[in-house]
């Protein structure tokens, strides 16, 4: 198993372009599913989990091809229906065949994800929506058994007691183009992903409107066709990479990025005192300034996303004073904190709610990843830390940013991967 071995602290300075977003990227593939048609996804990110979904479809009987950061998906001789759980164990979004599947194929068995680092995460919300397109669905053997004649259209309440789900409204989303008749989505995510997602579906043919609001409106079509198309830039890993500049005090500049999706994380950067100027697709961040302490809930967008969470608070480890982290999306991702606490930082964790008191500095230890946003929060605070850090179980990192540490080592870390 991999390492990171990061030797601190460095200031970074330079420019680097962020990736396509993974989590806009996974959806998109596996709506490929929906289609006879040949389609081609440019400038995916070279993670692990889009190659797991590569070879998810690759058994669902999909051709995919990877030349460059250049995705051909075409269909095979037939499809299967089954998504084993030797995948899904390894990446929950493999869960986004069941629509698609069920739309196409009207019928569907996707093995039941299990637990999660990050908290529990049910699945009821997609479920209810698959029931209320028609879908007859029972759990057997650890799989998700699901049927329909005909999907039909229907209106629904998709909101739980997190608020909407990123991966319900797009698994809905997905099943509802090919139903008969219309249907609508009430409490539906706007993440900017569901908007891409929903943007790319619309370029296959499907006729959807509403995406970014919480209401999803999709008139059902006969079929749909291939499209050629490009996913929105990864606003989680341009964060990550921001949060570096402002952790190691340092000036970076972000290219190829949407400022517009990173509102409430760039405001919070603002808040303790980190320059920000957004022109266009570049961020320029100067993070020389004093750290100043500030509060940050996590919310659906256009909230605080959960999946800043671990790595902002690896930034208020090091304020002047103290500052209150409460997460309301996956009310348990706090694992980086224990993990944090070994490298000097002072931090309380109380249900959902993480009080954190700034030190001076920290000071590099090993410490082990347990989920892809706990690791970047580790790797952050090693590239501040006076001395080595040593992060194991690096797959977490390497599922959702493709080699983090190249990018750091162009800006001037010092951070080297031991095989
Ligand atoms: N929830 C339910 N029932 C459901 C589905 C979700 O109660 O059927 C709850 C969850 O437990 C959670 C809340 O609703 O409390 C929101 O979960 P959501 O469904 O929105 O999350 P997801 O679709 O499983 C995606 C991202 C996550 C990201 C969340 C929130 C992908 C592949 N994953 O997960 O990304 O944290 O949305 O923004 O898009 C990551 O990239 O590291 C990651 C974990």
């Amino acid at each position: 198993m991999d390492k990171l071995l990061i030797r601190g602290p460095k200031p970074l300075s330079g420019s680097v372009e962020v990736a396509g977003a993974k989590n806009a990227t996974l959806p998109i593939m596996a709506a490929t599913l929906l289609t006879p048609e040949p389609c081609v996804i440019r400038h995916v990110p070279l993670v692990q989990d889009v190659k797991t979904m590569m070879k998810l479809l690759q058994i669902l009987g999909k051709q995919a091809e990877l030349k460059g950061d250049t995705l051909y998906l075409s269909d095979g001789k037939s499809l299967n229906v089954e998504a084993p759980y030797e995948i899904v164990k390894q990446m929950r979004a493999s869960y986004y065949v069941l629509g698609p599947l069920l739309a196409r194929e009207h019928r569907a068995r996707v093995s039941l994800p299990g637990g999660c680092a990050i908290g529990p995460r049910p699945i009821d919300l997609h479920l209810k929506g698959m029931r209320a397109l028609g879908a007859e669905i029972a759990i057997e053997h650890g799989y998700i058994a699901a049927r329909a004649r005909q999907l039909a259209g229907s209106e629904m309440l998709l909101e739980g007691s997190h608020g909407p789900s990123v991966g319900a409204s797009a698994n809905v989303m997905m099943a509802a183009t090919l139903a008969q008749g219309r249907t609508v989505i009430h409490g539906a995510s706007c993440e900017p992903e569901v908007v891409n997602l929903a943007e790319f579906l619309v370029a296959l043919g499907a006729r959807i409107t509403g995406a970014g609001t919480p209401t999803i409106t999709v008139d059902g079509v006969g079929q749909l066709h291939g499209t050629d198309f490009q996913p929105i830039p990864d606003r989680i890993e341009a964060g990550t990479l921001a949060l570096a500049a402002a952790i190691t005090r340092s000036r970076v500049e972000l290219t190829g990025c949407r400022p517009e999706h990173m509102s409430a994380l760039l405001e919070k950067m603002r808040g303790t005192g980190c320059s920000v100027e957004a022109s266009g697709s570049t961020l320029k961040l100067d993070g020389r300034h004093a750290v100043k302490p500030v509060d940050v809930t996590t919310a659906p967008y256009p909230g605080f996303p959960t999946d800043c969470q671990a790595q902002f608070t690896a930034l208020l480890c090091l304020a002047a004073g103290r500052s209150v982290v409460t997460e309301h999306v996956f009310e348990s991702r706090y694992l980086h904190a224990l993990e944090l606490a070994r490298m000097g930082a002072r931090i309380d964790v109380d249900a959902n709610q993480a009080v954190i008191d700034g030190v001076p500095k920290l000071s590099g230890a090993p410490v082990m990843a347990s989920d892809i946003r706990a690791s970047a929060s580790l790797v952050l605070a090693g590239l501040a830390a006076e001395g080595e850090t040593e992060i194991s179980r690096i797959y977490h990192l390497d599922r959702g940013y493709a080699r983090l540490e190249e990018k750091l080592r162009r800006l001037g870390a010092d951070v080297t991967r031991i095989r």
